[in-house]
């Protein structure tokens, strides 16, 4: 199909506002869902179903059997994250538009383009030996949670020899990477309450306590400014990247100061020092305040002392540590560290367990081959510093579960004037379809069930 047909038709996906976390487009997630399931048919599934349809439906897709042919199954969302701030987008986040070799819109890159990606690589080749499955969710950036519920009542759908999941990026241009680790997340809100009502700060001010003296008090002391979080037991059970992982992270196309000036674009990096900003960004948890709620923010002066305040936080999670441990012990930190006279409660709004993904199934080597094929370069094992919840859901039956991506570093994925490359687009399709051709000749040595 010629390179204009595509955009056309990825263009139109691009521009369906489906935003997961925001009720009032609901129908367009339910649209986008059309768009996924009407693509799924196209590239010849004649099953295409959607699934647990509490809020956004998952899109569960398969294609024409093969007998004796390996079954792969392709992950991917086509839910996006809000598109504020508006006024900082160059051109709106629903028009996709190219400049510069790139499509500008909120979900080029993740996922939406990597899923078009994933889909077109089918249709471009004479089909491949491969029994295709699809779960494309319409809630990753919101937690998952029908896809969990899906998989825990049809655990069955997970069946693969592989699982394939594109959504995340090169870790440098020219160089195409595989994850093995992604972290996890516990996102909660912390609030303080120091009295009944608010207080005239005249009146009550230097005896009555001020909830968002308090909430600052108490973050405070969840982390310092040496980067370190001291919610006690957390540390416990995470453990150093090896001493051959760390010398391997020196030698990726990796600059802490290019990574400051050109991608933080900021005065300088914060966090553990003794730690390499890689590890920082890849082996650690975090704890990060999104927002503060509460007391006067409006224009002009108001002296008043607010009685709650609420901030919005998130930890991320490494490799053993777990979601529901770090619950309890947030919870426990929070109780500890509030003083006696406030009431100071946590609620938890979703979260994800960290993945671990070993490389050695024989998969992986296909990758490798694709991308050595289409870009001249392997793929490298790199660590995400993102989550994708279900993960470690679609590990669960035993398939390798391949994390890749077509994207790059600089795609500003959540942010204003997301992009994809369109050199990323179209070498992506061609890793994929190069990938799919090897996973399907005789010998690929990927099918491990009969
Ligand atoms: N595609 C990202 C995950 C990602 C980003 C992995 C960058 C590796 C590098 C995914 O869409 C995402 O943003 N996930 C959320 C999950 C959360 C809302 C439960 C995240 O990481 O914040
Ligand atoms: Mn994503
Ligand atoms: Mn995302």
């Amino acid at each position: 199909m010629d390179r204009d047909q595509l955009l056309r038709e990825l263009n139109e996906f691009l521009r369906i506002p489906s935003v997961s976390t925001l009720p009032a487009h609901n129908q367009d997630c339910r649209a986008a869902a059309e768009w996924v399931a009407a693509a799924l048919r196209r590239i010849g599934c004649r099953d295409v179903e959607f699934l647990g349809s509490q809020t956004h439906p998952v899109v569960w897709g398969k294609g024409p059997d093969v007998p004796g042919a390996p079954t792969l199954l392709i992950y991917g969302h086509y839910d996006v994250q809000p598109p504020d701030p508006l006024a900082e987008w160059t051109t709106p986040p629903f028009e996709p538009t190219q400049r510069d070799g790139r499509i500008y819109a909120r979900g080029a890159a993740d996922d939406k383009g990597q899923v078009f990606c994933l889909l077109q690589a089918i249709a471009a080749s004479p089909r491949p030996g491969v029994n295709f499955r699809f779960l494309i969710e319409g809630e990753e950036e919101y937690g998952s949670k029908v896809l969990f519920d899906l998989l825990k009542r049809e655990p069955q759908r997970v069946r693969a020899d592989a699982v394939l999941v594109a959504d995340m990026s090169y870790v440098a241009p020219g160089w195409p990477a595989v994850y093995t680790t992604l972290r996890g997340l516990c996102y909660a809100e912390i609030t303080v309450r120091t009295s009944k009502t608010d207080l005239h700060s005249g009146e009550y001010g230097g005896a009555a306590p001020n909830a968002h003296e308090e909430l600052c008090r108490l973050l405070g002391r969840l982390k310092t400014a040496d980067g370190k979080i001291h919610i006690p037991g957390l540390y416990g059970p995470v453990k150093r990247p090896s001493k051959a992982e760390l010398a391997a992270w020196k030698k990726l196309p990796f600059n802490e100061k290019d990574f400051l000036t050109k991608r933080v674009q900021g005065k300088g990096l914060v966090g553990l020092k003794q730690a390499s900003v890689l590890e920082r960004l890849w082996a650690l948890p975090t704890f990060e305040i999104h927002g503060i709620l509460g007391g006067f923010t409006g224009e002009g002066a108001k002296t008043v002392i607010p009685a709650e305040a609420t901030a919005k936080v998130s930890m991320r999670l490494v490799p053993n540590q777990k979601l529901a441990t770090v619950e309890r012990q947030l919870v426990a930190a929070v109780k500890r560290f509030a003083p006696k006279y406030v009431t100071a409660s946590v609620r938890f709004l979703h979260g994800a367990d960290p993945a671990q993904i070993k490389l050695n199934s024989p998969a992986f080597k296909l990758l490798d081959q694709a991308f050595k094929d289409v870009t001249g370069r392997g793929s490298v094992p790199a660590r995400a510093g993102g989550s994708i919840p279900v993960v470690p859901a679609l590990a669960s039956a035993g398939a390798p579960v391949i994390l890749t991506g077509i994207g790059l570093p600089d795609d500003r994925l959540h942010a204003p004037n997301e992009k994809l490359e369109l050199k990323q687009l179209w070498d992506g399709i061609e890793v994929f379809r190069r990938f799919y051709e090897l996973l399907g000749s005789q010998e690929s040595g990927v099918r491990s069930r009969g």
